[in-house]
């Protein structure tokens, strides 16, 4: 697999290149959109070639094989996680969000609470709100450079009577953070003290970095939460073809969502994000593992720029997942004004505003795309950033970056 290739230039409609998108957020179109969680990859060929069987084939009758779908699903999690799945403990839907969606309504009444750990997937909000519920926030804090749980503002949300289900996104988008066992144990033990249900989405659980181990909910506690919500989209770069998935080994509430699903007509997915699941699930680990790589090197690449070319732009250390969070705080610039520098600089990273947290000196990217645009954006960055900014003095390169697991260098 070459990820070196550049993007193709066929027609497309996807959502990354929307004209509409691109002028409303960065006043232009001149940019290379990196504010979606996506891919600018063709995907394996186990699964494309599974796709165009079906195409040949030509017809298209009813065909479902979830139960297929659930056995490649858990062989790939005792493979790759080391982690033994039930097959009949999986429910299936049509996405992660539909199926966050679905257990929001199940496990809480309108008007209840549900906690969510700030800056947060800005689509959390959104899946809460839209069922009349309320969002309640816990801001990350940022220790040693990196972002940490606070268990004691989390205790003191999940101890009012409306809270009831929490999400946590682990790997965490955006600020990359890969939760330890031992902050995933804390959490829950929280959860179980102020009887909060968990949602625990896990769609990033492939996208990890050496030094770091994903470890499920699963592991820690599988009885009494949605232990693990998950999708082949954001490993295979199936986003458009997806297909979701949710675990628990809670009898009732397992009950209780099959039949949920079952009578919206959604616990199946069609002949081609079901064959398409299987084949990567089966198929895909070699493309993952140089997916990886290669992502890797990006991880490094803009590390490394940054420490030499920008130390004003902070970057938080990629544990997991293909966004990487940056404070621009030292640049003098936020809001509309860092995302105009970003429309001129052709730099389409999602501004941290949208992340529902204090975070308008903040921005997200995904660098799931070739290096050449990456290295190609970043430089544009640079120059406008130069005559832009506020000029930033005493900037100590040891504080800003580089971004280090382990903290400051
Ligand atoms: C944490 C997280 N959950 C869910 C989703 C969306 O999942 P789906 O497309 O399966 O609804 C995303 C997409 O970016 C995500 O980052």
């Amino acid at each position: 697999m070459n990820f070196d290739k550049k993007r193709s230039v066929a027609k497309n409609s996807f959502v990354r290149n929307s004209e509409a998108m691109l002028n409303g957020i960065f006043g232009t179109t001149d940019v290379t959109p990196f504010w979606v969680a996506d891919m600018d990859f063709p995907v394996a060929n186990p699964i494309k070639e599974e796709l165009q069987r079906l195409v040949d084939r030509g017809q298209f009758a009813y065909e479902f094989n979830s139960q297929g779908v659930f056995t490649a699903i858990s062989d790939w999690y005792q493979r790759r996680h080391d982690l033994s799945l039930n097959v009949d403990n999986f429910v299936q839907v049509t996405g992660v969000l539909t199926g966050i969606a679905l257990l929001i309504r199940e496990l809480t009444d309108e008007g209840d609470s549900v906690l969510i750990q700030t800056p947060a997937y800005h689509q959390f909000s959104k899946v809460i709100s839209t069922a009349n519920r309320n969002v309640l926030k816990s801001p990350l804090k940022i220790v040693n450079n990196n972002y940490q749980m606070d268990f004691e503002d989390m205790e003191q949300k999940m101890a009012a009577s409306e809270v009831k289900v929490m999400i946590l996104c682990n790997p965490h988008n955006p600020v990359g953070r890969v939760w330890r066992k031992e902050e995933l144990e804390q959490v829950v033990q929280l959860a179980n003290k102020h009887h909060v249900t968990i949602i625990s989405d896990e769609i990033h659980s492939d996208i990890i970095y050496s030094g770091h181990k994903f470890t499920s909910l699963m592991t820690i506690d599988a009885n009494k939460h949605v232990a693990l919500i998950g999708s082949p989209s954001k490993t295979f770069g199936m986003q458009s073809i997806s297909n979701g998935y949710l675990y628990t080994e809670n009898t009732k509430l397992l009950a209780n969502m099959k039949a949920f699903a079952e009578s919206l007509y959604i616990d199946h997915g069609n002949a081609f994000t079901t064959f398409a699941t299987i084949a990567a699930f089966e198929k895909g680990e070699a493309w993952l593992d140089a997916f990886l790589v290669y992502m890797q090197g990006n991880i490094d690449w803009i590390n490394d720029f940054l420490w030499s070319e920008l130390p004003q732009v902070k970057m938080f250390p990629v544990e997991g997942t293909y966004q990487v969070w940056f404070d621009f705080s030292a640049t003098g610039l936020a809001g509309d004004e860092l995302t105009k520098v970003f429309g001129k600089a052709g730099f389409g990273a999602s501004p941290g505003s949208w992340f529902d947290g204090d975070a308008k000196h903040f921005a997200r990217m995904s660098f799931a795309s070739p290096r050449s645009e990456i290295k190609q954006a970043f430089e544009r960055l640079k120059d406008v950033l130069e005559q832009t900014a506020v000029p930033v003095s005493g900037i100590n390169k040891c504080e800003s970056n580089k971004a280090t697991s382990a903290g400051c260098c």
